[in-house]
């Protein structure tokens, strides 16, 4: 018995509006990304071209999160949490990772922006980060893919350059709620997941660490963080399987 929600094309249409107001913001807040400006800043900026836009945060005030969207710099993996205090520098790499609700529907995406001269051996992951999830999404869009060659896909690249996969933290199903099922894993599994079906809508957000894959959560119980220090970097995409194949739902218009 699967309890994954198949979408109408109406509600793909309505979360392809949500997404397409997400990754508007998400490319606008990443032109801020320079030295000295404080993810505040940032933060302040989404709230704004939300609201501005006719769109809610998912974030704010989801389980008590504080901020409009999270900033996750360095060995940060998620959740970073936008301060007044905190200045982006010189190096950093950075995670936007916005979601809006708009007309009740969901869209959920984040990038890698990087803060002016950042070394290679960073870039690289950014880079290959980016390759995971696309290679994820790929994955899903092969004829009777399941959920678990998500994983299998992206595993296989982090492997190749001796990066790590985070475990802790997954995608998710997605539309009228911010997590549905199914939980999307982003590592490689023995276990055959189910059958990605026409209408189902989720995100592919994999996480990928330098170094090990354990986390920490800071004593702000959100930041999770690498235990070993080690940078780690995030894209994310909400999509859709229709009819037609794979579709990314958050792409700006
Ligand atoms: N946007 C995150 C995700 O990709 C969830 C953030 S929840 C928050 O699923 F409360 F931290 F904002
Ligand atoms: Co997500
Ligand atoms: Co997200």
């Amino acid at each position: 018995m699967s309890r994954i929600k198949v979408k109408s094309a109406k509600e793909i249409e309505l979360i392809r509006d949500a997404g397409a107001l997400a990754a508007e913001t998400l490319i606008r807040a990443g032109e801020l990304c320079k030295p000295g400006v404080s993810t505040a800043a940032i933060d302040q900026f989404v709230y704004d071209y939300t609201v501005a836009h006719g769109g809610i945060s998912a974030c704010l005030g989801y389980h008590g999160y504080p901020k409009t969207c999270c900033i996750s710099i360095n060995d940060v993996i998620c959740h970073g949490i936008p301060s007044e205090q905190q200045l982006l520098k010189e190096g950093d790499i950075v995670n936007i990772d916005i979601t809006t609700i708009l007309s009740g529907y969901h869209g959920d995406t984040s990038a890698m922006f990087l803060v002016g001269n950042v070394k290679r051996d960073a870039r690289e992951l950014v880079d290959t980060a980016r390759l995971c999830m696309d290679e994820g999404i790929r994955a899903a869009g092969l004829p009777r893919a399941r959920y678990s060659d998500i994983g299998n896909a992206i595993q296989a690249i982090a492997d190749e350059h001796d990066y790590s996969v985070v475990e802790d933290y997954c995608g998710h199903g997605i539309g009228r709620g911010f997590h549905e099922e199914p939980t999307v894993l982003h590592f490689a599994t023995n276990r055959p997941g189910p059958f990605i079906e026409v209408g189902h809508v989720f995100t592919i957000e994999p996480m990928i660490n330098m170094g090990k894959p354990d986390t920490r959560t800071l004593a702000d119980d959100w930041t999770a963080v690498t235990r070993d220090g080690s940078l780690s970097a995030q894209w994310e995409h909400t999509v859709a399987l229709t009819k037609k194949g794979i579709e990314i739902l958050t792409l700006a218009r």
